[in-house]
C-alpha cells in the first residue's frame, strides 16, 4: 500500500482535503495528515482524523505525538508528501527552509518527493515575492500542480489562484506514485510541469550548447571523427528551450534532428566550432558537450590522396585543435557566468574529471565512464557525476533527457543564487 503524508495549509480550500483523503483511500493509498495552525481555523483536526482514520499531527512540540512517531520518521516513512492548500506564506517558509512548526519541519526533514498545490488570491500569486519563492522551490525539485483560474472565495474576484481540483490532485498523485511514470523518487531530478503562471526557470537567459563530433578533413573524401551521436548535447539544448531560455546550438555532423525552438549553427571542424561559439557569445550558460576532435590533419590535401601500390601508406601528420572549453572558460569580459564541460573517461573517472575541471577552468564538469562495457555512445541512458568546485555528486542512471533537465535546473538555481548574493 502506498502512503501519502498530506500537509494541510490554512486556506479556504482546506475543506477539499476531506474529499481528497476519501478519494485516495478508495485507491488504496494510506493518508496521514499534518495540519498547520492556520489550517485548523478552516477545518478541525477532529474531522480530518475521523476521515483519515489516523491521529492528526498538529504540533512540533507535542510530547505524546513525538513519542508515537517523531517528525523525522513522519517525514521519511511515506512515499510522497502533498501540501494542499499551499498558501503564499507556507510557500515562502518552505522556500527559505523554515522549520518552526510541524509542517515546515517535516518538509525540511524529508527525502521523499513533494507535490505542492498552491491556493491564494491572484494578486498574491502574481506578487514578485511569490514568483521568486515558486522558482526557488521548482529549482529545488518540488513539483507543483495548479493553481487554476476561476472564481475566488472573495466575492467578485477571479483570476489564477484556485487550488487544483480533487480529481486533478488524485490523478497527479497516482502518477507520481507509479514508478516510471515520471514518479517516485525522480522528482528531485526531473521536470514536473511548471506551476501555471510561474516564470520559466531560464526565462531571459541565453544558453549556448555544443554537441556532436567534429570532422577533421584529411582530403576531400576522408576525415578524422569519433563515435559521438550528439544525443546528450541536443537533449541539453531541448531542455534549455523547455525551461524558457534562448538557445544557440552549435552542432557538429549528427544524424539526429535539431530540437524545436533552438537556433542552430552547423559546423564540421573544431576550428569552425570555436568560431561559431565565439560569435554566439555572450551567454549566461555554456554547456560544451561536443566531442571535439583533439587533432586534425596538419595538412589536409585538396585532391584525393591516391593509393600507390609501390609506395608505403602515407604518414598522417597531426596538429592539435584549439580547446574550445578552455578558450571560453578563460577569465574575461565575455566569459559566461557558468561554463560546464563534459569529461568522457575510461579510467579513474572522478579523479581525471577533477583534473580536467581545473586544467580547463570550467565551473562544472559532467563526468561519465565511456569504457566499452558501459555502451554510452549512441545509448539513451547514462550514469554521470556532477563535479563542482567543492562537491562531487553521483547521479543515478537516467535517460539523457533527464540528465539534461536536471543539469539545467541546477544551472538555473546556481545563477539565481549568484544573482541574489551579487
Ligand atoms: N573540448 C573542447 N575542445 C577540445 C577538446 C575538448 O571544447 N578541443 C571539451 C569537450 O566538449 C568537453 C571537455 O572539453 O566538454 C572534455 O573533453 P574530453 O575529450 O573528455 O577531454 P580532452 O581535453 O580531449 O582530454 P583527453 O582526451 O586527454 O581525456
Amino acid at each position: 500500500m502506498k502512503r501519502v503524508l498530506l500537509v494541510i495549509g490554512g486556506g479556504i480550500a482546506a475543506y477539499k482535503c476531506l474529499d481528497l483523503i476519501r478519494r485516495l483511500q478508495e485507491r488504496r493509498i494510506a493518508v496521514r495528515c499534518v495540519m498547520t495552525g492556520a489550517a485548523q481555523a478552516f477545518i478541525t483536526p477532529l474531522a480530518v482524523g475521523a476521515i483519515s482514520n489516523e491521529r492528526v499531527a498538529t504540533d512540533l512540540f507535542d510530547l505524546e505525538g513525538e513519542r508515537e512517531i517523531g517528525h523525522i520518521r513522519m517525514a521519511r516513512e511515506t512515499d510522497l508528501i502533498v501540501v494542499a492548500p499551499a498558501t503564499a506564506d507556507l510557500l515562502a517558509r518552505m522556500a527559505h527552509g523554515h522549520a518552526d512548526d510541524l509542517a515546515t519541519a517535516v518538509l525540511l526533514a524529508t527525502r521523499v518527493p513533494v507535490l505542492v498545490a498552491p491556493a491564494m488570491n491572484p494578486a498574491m500569486w502574481d506578487h514578485p515575492a511569490t514568483r521568486r519563492n515558486v522558482a526557488r522551490l521548482e529549482a529545488d525539485g518540488i513539483a507543483f500542480i495548479g493553481p487554476n483560474a476561476g472564481e475566488m472565495a472573495e466575492k467578485g474576484e477571479a483570476g489564477v489562484g484556485r487550488m487544483a481540483e480533487v480529481s486533478e490532485l488524485v490523478a497527479r498523485i497516482e502518477n507520481l506514485l507509479t514508478p516510471g511514470a515520471g514518479g517516485k523518487g525522480e522528482i528531485g531530478f526531473l521536470s514536473i510541469s511548471a506551476a501555471k503562471g510561474a516564470r520559466p526557470l531560464l526565462a531571459g537567459r541565453h544558453v549556448l550548447v555544443t554537441s556532436g563530433p567534429t570532422h577533421e578533413p584529411i582530403d576531400p573524401v576522408r576525415y578524422i571523427a569519433n563515435r559521438s551521436s550528439g544525443k546528450q548535447g541536443h537533449a541539453i539544448a531541448a531542455a534549455a528551450h523547455r525551461l524558457g531560455a534562448r538557445v544557440t546550438l552549435i552542432s557538429g555532423p549528427v544524424q539526429i534532428p535539431v530540437p524545436e525552438g533552438v537556433e542552430v549553427r552547423h559546423v564540421e571542424t573544431a576550428s569552425e566550432m570555436l568560431d561559431a561559439v565565439e560569435a554566439a557569445l555572450p551567454a549566461d550558460i555554456a554547456v560544451l558537450a561536443a566531442a571535439v576532435a583533439d587533432w586534425r590533419a596538419a595538412e589536409p590535401q585538396r585532391g584525393k590522396i591516391k593509393k600507390r601500390p609501390d609506395a608505403p601508406p602515407p604518414a598522417l601528420a597531426l596538429a592539435e585543435n584549439p580547446d574550445i572549453l578552455a578558450t571560453i572558460a578563460k577569465p574575461g569580459p565575455q566569459r559566461p557566468p557558468l561554463v560546464i564541460g563534459f569529461a568522457a573517461e575510461t579510467q579513474d573517472v572522478i579523479g581525471s574529471a577533477k583534473a580536467k575541471r581545473t586544467a580547463k577552468a570550467a565551473d562544472w564538469i559532467v563526468a561519465n565512464d565511456v569504457s566499452e562495457a558501459r555502451h554510452v555512445f549512441g545509448a539513451e541512458r547514462n550514469t554521470v557525476h556532477l563535479l563542482t568546485a567543492d562537491n562531487v555528486e553521483s547521479w543515478p542512471e537516467l535517460s539523457k533527457a533527464e540528465i539534461a533537465e536536471a543539469l539545467l535546473r541546477r544551472a538555473a538555481q546556481h545563477l539565481a543564487a549568484r544573482r541574489e548574493t551579487a
